[in-house]
């Protein structure tokens, strides 16, 4: 037997028992006359004692073990004269009767300790001891509670999973395809899915009614912390629904996980159109914990003489109070250089003081304190606020006040761990205009339909009518992440043929690429509509954190490689025959 416990399971009660114990050795500590080792396992870690009064020969063998040596012990249970009350096993100790050695351990390359001393770069090369630590395993061990969570919620709901294929055909979701070469098919590749978004409708029309799947997406774009090329979802679709129905479900499957993972009871689920978004806050997936909407200052601010602001677009600024809004001038140089930088790009930054009995201001000479009385209000600030405005064109200053907002939520530790605020934003445009294509893409993806009084317009108006349509497509965002997406789909063949027609595919093209489901829309098709949440972002937002990476047990390195196992790499020239894809200066070359 290796083990009566785990290395987190012994209390007082156990005093005086007799147990066998399997671990990794921690730590070790000789006092000459004693040993002390820490043995771990996922469930915690528990003290082994050995004395050399004992068994001289075992406390002997006890000095020579190193870290990460693999253990059986076997000892009984005794209470400790120096409680840790730092470990739930602290208040027991085991005196060792006999030890055995299960596997040795070459020196782990970092230590495998909550905090490590191992960079990025050597953890991912070798993820297998990163996640021997807690804090990634616990992680680990979230993920897995929240998708059988997930599991149970929807399976409850009647919704029916489904696996759907890896090796399929490309769907436009925005990003680059993974490819696979057919080996049975010289010169034609499949594609590895950016979501099963086809086959979910497939599956509405061959009258599934709920489906859902906890699966693996694979998209080929620029990482980032909450981006990997193969991500998860939970992948949901509907039939005979309308808006209303998916954000209830989802708002419940929300509310449910936080609930029984975190013990968090969720509050309102505020509704935002898109266009309020962008007013309010500047970005489509607002942070709520932070406040300070954005107030609009081109009534008060424009025609006073002070010309960086005559000569703009929007005058906008945000109103940061209380305490934390204490800012030097010192403060506010760094601040503005901060939105100088190329990646923000502001040409500078105005600020009003609001102090007793008086106003201080770069900007005061062309305002006298009447006027700048007008934007106070505006802003409902108060002594000791502080307001910040940019100005300039439209959606780039409201892009860059957005980053100002957070920034400033950082600063005013504002983003409180513990705090989650969700928010639905929904009625996205169905299109965008792309000025370097110079063509429409589909804002969410091109199954999305039209809101339905949009529909007429969208089969009759001419371009600037296209950019006003509106979608019944909505994103679910906490706490400034995008967790998840969906919309009601188009369930008609000339609604979404017309909406391929407007993406710029010939008829030809539409054809080849989604026949497959126009088709099927001609048997029968329901009204249906769906979700997608990003498994990897909910994980990783409801621990507070913004990473995904320590939430997949073998993430990506920033360049897509998986450092451990060395991939992406070469293949030989035989695989390379095999799937037709011989380079031609090699063909010939081995031919010469
Ligand atoms: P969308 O493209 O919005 O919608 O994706 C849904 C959610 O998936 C997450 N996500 C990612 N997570 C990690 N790494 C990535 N590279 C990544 N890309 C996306 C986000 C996002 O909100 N088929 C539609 C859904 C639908 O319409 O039902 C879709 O995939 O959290």
């Amino acid at each position: 037997m290796y083990r009566t416990h785990n290395c987190g399971e012994l209390r007082m009660t156990h005093v005086g028992q007799e147990v066998t114990l399997s671990g990794w050795l921690q730590a070790s500590r000789d006092f000459g006359s004693m040993t002390f080792i820490d043995m771990r396992d996922r469930y915690g870690i528990t003290q082994l004692v050995f004395n050399i009064e004992d068994d001289e020969g075992l406390c002997a063998e006890a000095r020579k073990l190193g870290r990460e040596f693999v253990l059986r012990i076997s000892g009984v249970v005794r209470e400790r004269s120096n409680k840790n009350e730092n470990r739930a096993t602290g208040d027991v100790e085991i005196v060792v009767k006999s030890l055995e050695i299960l596997n040795a351990s070459k020196t782990p390359p970092f230590t495998i300790d909550d905090e490590t001393d191992g960079g990025d770069e050597i953890r991912m090369k070798y993820r297998y001891l990163d996640l021997r630590r807690n804090p990634i395993q616990q992680n680990i061990i979230f993920r897995s509670k929240l998708a059988i969570e997930t599991r149970k919620y929807l399976a409850d709901q009647n919704f029916v999973e489904v696996e759907t294929p890896c090796l399929i055909k490309s769907t436009p979701e925005g990003a680059r395809d993974f490819v696979v070469p057919s080996r049975m098919n010289a010169g034609q590749f499949y594609a590895l899915p950016q979501s099963p978004q086809t086959f979910k409708q497939l599956l509405m029309v061959a009258g599934l009614d709920k489906y859902f799947q906890i699966v693996k997406c694979f998209r080929d774009e620029d990482l980032r912390a909450d981006r990997q090329p193969e991500f998860t979802q939970i992948d949901c679709e509907m039939s005979f629904v309308t808006q209303e129905d998916i954000l209830n479900t989802f708002e419940g499957l929300t509310r449910y996980l936080f609930n029984t993972t975190i013990g968090i009871e969720l509050g309102d689920f505020p509704r935002m159109s898109y266009d309020d978004a962008l007013r309010l806050y500047g970005s489509d997936k607002p942070d709520l914990r932070i406040g300070m909407e954005f107030v609009e200052l081109n009534d008060v601010a424009k025609g006073k003489g002070f010309p960086v602001f005559d000569s703009a677009e929007l005058v906008v600024g945000i109103c940061a109070s209380g305490e934390a809004a204490n800012f030097s001038n010192k403060d506010i140089k760094k601040l503005t250089e901060w939105m100088q930088r190329p990646q923000i790009g502001a040409k500078g930054l105005v600020y009003v003081k609001v102090e007793a009995g008086g106003f201080k201001s770069p900007v005061g000479k062309f305002y006298s304190d009447e006027d700048l009385t007008k934007w106070v209000e505006k802003f409902g600030a108060k002594e000791g606020d502080i307001l910040f405005i940019l100005s300039g064109e439209e959606e780039k200053t409201r892009k860059q006040l957005s980053e100002l907002r957070l920034e400033m939520g950082k600063r005013m530790g504002l983003m409180k761990e513990g705090d989650f605020k969700p928010l639905w934003v929904l009625d996205f445009p169905l299109l965008e205009w792309d000025e370097d294509s110079n063509r429409f893409h589909a804002m969410h993806h091109p199954f999305t339909a039209p809101k339905k009084d949009d529909v007429s317009r969208m089969l009759n108006g001419d371009h600037e009518t296209m950019k006003s349509l509106r979608a019944d497509a909505y994103d679910l965002v906490i706490n400034g992440s995008e967790i998840g997406g969906g919309s009601i789909r188009i369930h008609d063949r000339e609604l979404q043929s017309k909406n391929f027609d407007l993406l710029g595919f010939t008829k030809e093209e539409a054809e080849a690429q989604f026949g497959f489901l126009m088709g099927a829309f001609e048997f029968g098709a329901p009204p249906h509509g769906g979700i997608a949440f990003g498994f990897d972002r909910l994980c990783a937002v409801m621990s507070g954190q913004s990473s995904i990476r320590d939430f997949i047990a073998f993430p990506k390195n920033n360049t897509g490689r998986d450092i451990m196992i060395d991939a992406p790499s070469t293949i030989d020239n035989t695989q390379l025959d095999e799937l037709s894809l011989k380079l031609e200066e090699e063909s010939s070359a081995a031919k010469e």
